[in-house]
């Protein structure tokens, strides 16, 4: 197995956007390098985190308040990253994050209205320090996310209205305004071949410069 400086990756947009594709094939390929590397999803990637998800998509839940909603996606993640992504950083795997802290950000942050001041406060406890060495927000709009789910039972977040949605994806471009070095801002527009080169070229250049 090659070994690398540890590397965490995360995977942003709306639901549909296309993150998932990108992050497949991207796990795949470090696979085949012969990498060190771990894919997990959000909310999830461990037994209790996946208890977690099931809790928050359940659409029984509809009455489920904002707080709970953004305690509950921290709680699954501090799982995630005590459990799964700290260990593998320290053996200095590359870990890949299909969504991280910018989903509730740009959900129950910028979607929900709740105060972005307290998000940070419960990432601190959540998290600590762990950041992204990388953030890919596939930027897609909703009327071409919405298409790609058409066929799908949708969940309790996916089921919400257009303006929350909306809200959602322009919460993601200030994050991108507030940060920029952490972002690669794809158009999901854009067909699966074309983001996937678009991924490629800028992963190279990052183990490039960590090896
Ligand atoms: N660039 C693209 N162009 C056209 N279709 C795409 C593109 N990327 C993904 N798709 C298709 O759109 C659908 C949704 O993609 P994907 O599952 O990757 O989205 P996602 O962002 O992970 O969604 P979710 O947040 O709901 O998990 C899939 O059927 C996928 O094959
Ligand atoms: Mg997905």
């Amino acid at each position: 197995m090659k070994t690398n400086q540890p590397l965490l990756i995360s995977f942003e947009g709306i639901d549909g956007s296309g993150k998932s594709t990108q992050c497949k094939m991207l796990y795949h390929e470090l696979l085949d390098r012969g990498y060190g590397v771990h894919l997990f999803r959000e909310p999830g990637g461990t037994l209790i985190s996946e208890k977690i998800r099931d809790i928050l998509l359940d659409r029984e839940n509809m009455g489920m308040s904002p707080v709970t909603e953004m305690l509950l996606y921290f709680a699954s993640r501090n799982q995630l990253i005590t459990e799964k992504v700290l260990p593998a950083l320290e053996r200095g795997e590359i870990v890949l994050l299909d969504r991280f802290v910018d989903s509730t950000l740009a959900y129950q942050g910028y979607g929900r209205d709740l105060p972005l001041e307290s998000i940070h406060k419960v990432a601190e406890v959540a998290i600590g320090s762990v950041t992204p060495d990388l953030t890919i927000l596939v930027d897609t709009p909703l009327e071409t996310a919405e298409t790609r789910m058409d066929s799908r039972e949708l969940d309790r977040l996916e089921a919400e209205n257009a303006d929350f949605k909306q809200r959602t994806r322009n919460g993601y471009l200030q994050l991108v305004e507030q940060d920029p070095a952490r972002f690669l801002v794809l158009d999901g527009r854009s067909g699966i071949e074309v983001l996937k080169e678009e991924v490629f070229n800028r992963i190279d250049i990052l183990l490039e410069t960590e090896s």
